[in-house]
C-alpha cells in the first residue's frame, strides 16, 4: 500500500498539461469517485486497524497533493493565458496591406490632363460608342474617305446610321461644339478603337488625349506656344519642338509635332533613329467647315486642335517596348511602375 501509495505520488508530480481540458482529463483519472486516488481509499478499508492509523494520513496528504497539483495547473494554463494577450503590442504599425498600382496609360493620362489644366483646360467625356456624323461627317472626312473603310473602323451597325467604335477622341470635340459657343477649351481623354491587327506595335485599342481651344483671334502661334509649354512639362525644360506639316480632314493647316529625343538630347540614337527627333502628337488649326457643322460662326471664331496617344508618350516616357503589355494586367509590369504613381 505504501508503495502504491508513493508510486502514484510520483506519477503525479510529473504530470502537465497543455490546456484546460488536459487538466479536467486528469482530474477525473485520479480525483474521481472511480479515480485513482480514490481506488486506494477503497483497499484502505480492508486494511487491518494498526495499519490504518499511519496509512490514512498518507492516503489524505495524497489527495490533497493530487488537488493542488490540478489547481496549479490549472493556474498556471490561465497565466499562460493572460501573458500572451499582454504581449500584443498595441502601438506596432499594422502589416502592410496589399494595395492595387495606378495603370502606366493612368498615371501618364493624369499627368497629361494636369499639365493642361495648369493652363486653363477643362477635360471633356464623350461615348466610346458612336455615330457617323461625331467621328466623320462633322470633322470634315470626305465620303469616300479610307477610315470610313471596314478595314480601319469597327461598325457595330451599318445604315440606315452608322454606329461605330470611335477611331479618335476628336468626336469629343463636336459634341462639345455642338452644345457650348465659344470660349471653349477643353481636352479629351478617352479610349478609342481602330480594327488592327495586334502586334508589338499596334493595337486594336488605344488611349488619346485631345484639345481644342475656340475663341476669337487664336492663331497657330498660340498653338505651338502650348505645345511647347506641355513638351517641356512632360519631358524635360530642355526639349525643343519642331512642326511638320501634315494633313487631317478636320484641320488646316494640319501639323504634326516630333520633340528633341529625350534620350540622347538630339544627337542621335537608336531610339530616335538617328534622326535626334521623335513624334509625338498631331495638331493644327480647326477647319472653318468643322465649326460651321457644330454652329460656330467661323468668320468671328478660329480655333486649335491637337490629338496624341497616351500609349506613345507612356512608350517615350517609360520605354515600354511592347504595346501588349499595357492590357496583359501582369502584376510584376504594373508594379514596374509604384514608384511614378501619384
Ligand atoms: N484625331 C487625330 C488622330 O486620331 C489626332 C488629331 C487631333 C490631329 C486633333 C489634329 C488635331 O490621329
Amino acid at each position: 500500500m505504501i508503495d502504491k501509495i508513493n508510486s502514484l505520488k510520483a506519477e503525479i508530480e510529473s504530470l502537465v498539461a497543455s490546456s484546460p481540458e488536459e487538466v479536467e482529463q486528469i482530474r477525473i483519472k485520479y480525483l474521481s469517485k472511480k479515480g485513482l486516488v480514490s481506488a486506494l481509499f477503497n483497499d484502505f478499508r480492508a486494511l487491518p486497524p494498526e495499519q490504518k492509523r499511519e496509512l490514512g494520513q498518507k492516503l489524505n496528504e495524497l489527495k490533497n497533493f493530487a488537488t493542488e497539483k490540478v489547481n496549479a495547473l490549472r493556474e498556471s494554463l490561465a497565466a499562460a493565458d493572460d501573458d500572451a494577450s499582454a504581449s500584443i503590442d498595441l502601438t506596432r504599425t499594422a502589416a502592410p496591406v496589399a494595395t492595387g498600382t495606378r495603370h502606366p496609360l493612368s498615371i501618364v493620362k493624369n499627368e497629361i490632363c494636369d499639365i493642361f489644366s495648369r493652363m486653363g483646360f477643362t477635360i471633356a467625356e464623350g461615348p466610346e460608342i458612336e455615330d457617323d456624323w461625331h467621328v466623320f461627317s462633322s470633322l470634315n472626312f470626305a465620303a469616300d474617305h479610307p477610315a470610313r473603310d471596314m478595314q480601319d473602323t469597327f461598325f457595330i451597325q451599318r445604315n440606315p446610321t452608322d454606329v461605330l467604335l470611335r477611331t479618335h477622341t476628336s468626336s469629343v470635340q463636336t459634341r462639345v461644339m455642338e452644345k457650348t459657343q465659344p470660349p471653349i477649351r477643353i481636352i479629351c481623354p478617352g479610349r478609342v478603337y481602330r480594327n488592327e491587327a495586334i502586334s508589338a506595335r499596334a493595337h486594336c485599342f488605344f488611349h488619346q488625349v485631345e484639345g481644342l481651344y475656340i475663341d476669337r483671334n487664336v492663331s497657330f502661334a498660340d498653338l505651338k506656344q502650348v505645345l511647347l509649354a506641355f513638351a517641356r512639362e512632360m519631358f524635360g525644360p530642355e526639349t525643343q519642338i519642331r512642326l511638320r506639316p501634315s494633313y487631317f480632314p478636320f484641320t488646316e493647316p494640319s501639323a504634326e509635332m516630333d520633340i528633341s529625343c529625350h534620350i540622347c538630347g538630339g544627337k542621335g540614337c537608336p531610339f530616335c533613329k538617328g534622326t535626334g527627333w521623335v513624334e509625338i502628337l498631331g495638331c493644327g488649326m480647326v477647319d472653318p467647315n468643322v465649326l460651321e457643322a457644330c454652329g460656330i460662326d467661323s468668320k468671328e471664331y478660329t480655333g486649335y486642335a491637337f490629338g496624341m496617344g497616351i500609349e506613345r508618350i507612356t512608350n517615350l516616357k517609360y520605354r515600354v517596348k511592347d504595346l501588349r503589355m499595357f492590357s496583359e494586367n501582369d502584376v510584376r509590369f504594373l508594379h514596374e511602375f509604384d514608384a511614378a504613381r501619384k
